[in-house]
């Protein structure tokens, strides 16, 4: 008999919707469990970032199951969002958990490309990628197009797990993330792309380069923030006019 896990590591793009389809089912634990409990505080302080104003009109890209959107809802009065993702199994997970919350008529889910939104220009009053935008194969292009749909002076918020260079503890949240993280996500999961994880932190650019990128993509005012040690760094940029 063939062992699944290896079917999809060879055919699926490491990262791609394909991959989070299979691993859908326990990504909220593995998520809580990876970050010892602190992803949704980093959520939170993405959102707070975004400085939307009621009844903003909100993009969430790479959207998975909707931890973001969700939290979009609870912190912005009468907030509506859009949540796109290559994979439906992770939008279905959010679903879900947005019908449970009673707050499913404010999230719109759709399945789609980062690379090639499907909105008009000036759609949205803002748009935010939580630990997504290292899956994007095309990051440049990606944020051009988060700023092509987004209105003038509207913010773009791209929350992302970073490999700690600096610090007395960055040993000790490297041993965490090369360590404890892959083995973790192959045990509970029993896939092997959460070693991919792991890769893809340590090629993640360093923070000052990525916060040039989204100057290069049209951005101004960019800027970003250190959390837990160099693990998670917050990049905000805003939308010309
Ligand atoms: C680690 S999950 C993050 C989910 C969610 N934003 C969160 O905070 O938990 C990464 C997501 O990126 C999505 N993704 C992969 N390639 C993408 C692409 N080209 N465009 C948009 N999303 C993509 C995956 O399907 C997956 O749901």
């Amino acid at each position: 008999m063939s062992n699944p896990d290896a079917d999809v590591s060879t055919q699926v793009r490491p990262g791609s919707g394909a991959m989070f389809d299979a691993i859908a089912p326990r990504y909220d634990l593995l998520n809580r469990l990876m970050s010892l409990g602190l992803d949704s505080r980093w959520r939170r302080r993405a959102v707070d970032a975004l400085q939307a104003p009621a009844g903003a009109n909100i993009l969430d890209v790479a959207a998975g199951t909707l931890d973001v959107s969700l939290e979009v809802v609870a912190r912005v009065h009468n907030a509506a969002v859009t949540a796109l993702d290559p994979s439906p199994q992770m939008l279905a997970y959010g679903e879900r958990k947005a019908g449970e919350q009673g707050v499913d008529t404010q999230i719109s889910t759709i399945v789609g490309d980062a690379c090639a939104l499907e909105f008009a220009d000036n759609t949205f009053d803002g748009a935010v990628v939580s630990f997504g935008i290292r899956n994007i194969p095309d990051r440049p292009l990606a944020l051009r197009e988060m700023v092509r749909v987004c209105k003038p002076g509207s913010r773009i918020v791209v929350l992302e797990l970073t490999e700690p260079r600096t610090g007395l503890l960055a040993p000790l949240a490297r041993m965490h993330v090369h360590h404890l993280v892959p083995r973790l996500g192959a045990l509970l999961s029993g896939q092997r792309e959460y070693r991919y994880l792991q890769r893809s932190i340590a090629a993640f650019p360093p923070p000052a380069e990525f916060v040039e990128m989204m100057a290069e993509a049209g951005l101004q005012q960019t800027r970003c923030e250190r959390l837990s040690l160099g693990a998670v760094h917050l990049f905000v940029g805003v939308v010309p006019n």
